[in-house]
């Protein structure tokens, strides 16, 4: 990696953008022959060869037997169905993806929303978790936001104590380590998505994986829509099909993918040294013996502390081609689906979701970049403090 950019070098025309994502597919030369194939034999879908061979790659690398779906929340609805969740409540974060509430109430159940604990690793907190269960609770269900992978331990044991199904919504965090060994076979099941926003994409894609038999066989069945031997129907399924050409694309992106890692882990330290001689600035932990994936950094804006609120801060580093997301803003609450809602009481979800930025962070992220990402937010305030702040004095 370079060194660190000069603040004074940073003019908005300066460079190309730096979007929320930058998705890395492999060259078409890499895959041409399998899709030739593909499409020659006709067997582009229905779990053909491709899809099998990547079925079969992905559960020796997760080290868990791995089902592969045609996206993330088509997998999820067909692991929280498969755990048997079909009504009763499930408790969730708040502070997550639309999908994951969604999920739920698709099968036929009610999300109940739980708090994040107060650490910036943005996970669910298990105290809280306890205390929204009810003789209704059938599950919960954790969400590994940015990649930062869920308290199982905690979340497992308070699952066992009061008989429910632990479920994740790892989505967004296939690569990420716990004492070394790939998230994937952590709870009763989790799921991933492989969307091109992800840090491993298919283009469209997800998985769903699971230690316990009787589960993965009805995940199977569900996903081709119910189907079981003979054609017979034990419940209904849906069509959850990955295309051949998505298990041929993800089959490349694995070559590479521990190489992807460790340039995002880079980056997010790189970006870290530099945030931290910001005032103000909150900066996502990962807990000790978890190594993230970090699909995003998120960051926490003291507006007091650092001169400007998180939206002005936002639209600011959109003016110098730093294109930020708020995730997750709003918090699921929120959202008018989830009306019902509204007045629970999640402190720290609502003061994280609406503060934070989700800063970029790519497969092939330069130094450069992140010194850029760094030197932008450093600039936004310096305008913000009237231009007065002369940079070496930003060095707290
Ligand atoms: C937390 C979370 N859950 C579920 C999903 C749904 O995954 P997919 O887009 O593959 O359907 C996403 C997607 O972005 C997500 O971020």
């Amino acid at each position: 990696m370079t060194a660190a950019v000069p603040l004074d070098s940073l003019t908005p025309l300066a460079r190309s953008p730096l979007h929320i994502v930058r998705p890395r597919f492999p060259r078409t030369e890499q895959f041409l022959d399998a899709f030739e194939k593909a499409l020659e034999t006709g067997q582009v879908t229905n779990n053909s060869r491709w899809v099998v061979e990547f079925e079969t790659r992905l559960s020796e690398y997760l080290g868990v037997p791995t089902l592969v779906f045609c996206n993330g929340q088509i997998g999820m609805m067909a692991m929280l169905r498969a755990a048997g969740i079909t009504g009763g409540e499930v408790i969730v974060p708040a502070f997550t993806f639309s999908a994951t509430p969604h999920a739920v109430k698709w099968v036929g159940a009610e999300p109940v929303f739980a708090d994040i604990l107060d650490d910036m690793t943005m996970r669910l907190d298990p105290d809280d978790v306890e205390r929204r269960i009810t003789d209704r609770t059938v599950a919960i269900l954790a969400v590994d936001a940015y990649g930062v992978a869920s308290d199982y331990a905690s979340l497992a044991r308070l699952a066992e104590r009061y008989k429910l199904k632990f479920l994740v919504d790892s989505a967004p965090s296939f690569g990420t380590r716990v004492n070394g060994q790939l998230v994937g076979g952590c709870a009763d099941a989790q799921m991933f998505s492989f969307h091109a926003t992800k840090a491993f994409a298919t283009m469209e894609g997800g998985c769903v994986c699971t230690h316990d038999t009787e589960l993965l066989a009805r995940v199977k069945a569900i996903r081709n829509f119910g189907q079981v031997e003979g054609a017979d129907c034990h419940e209904p399924g849906l069509n959850g099909k990955m295309l051949e050409i998505s298990a041929i694309i993800g089959l490349e992106q694995l070559k590479t993918f521990e190489q992807s890692i460790a340039t995002r882990r880079h980056a997010v330290e790189r970006m870290r040294i530099g945030l931290s001689r910001i005032p103000g600035l909150l900066v996502g932990q990962e807990p000790a013996g978890v190594q993230t994936n970090w699909l995003y950094l998120p960051v926490v804006v003291d507006a007091r502390e650092f001169g400007m609120d998180r939206d002005t801060l936002a639209s600011a580093l959109e003016k110098n081609n730093v294109f930020v997301r708020k995730y997750y803003s709003p918090p699921c609450h929120h959202l008018t689906a989830y009306n019902t809602q509204r007045e629970v009481n999640l402190a720290v979800t609502e003061r994280v979701a609406y503060n934070v930025i989700a800063l970029p962070v790519y497969n092939d992220m330069t130094g450069e970049e992140c010194d850029l990402i760094v030197a932008a937010i450093q600039y936004a305030r310096r305008s913000a403090l009237g231009g007065t702040t002369h940079q070496s004095q930003n060095r707290t």
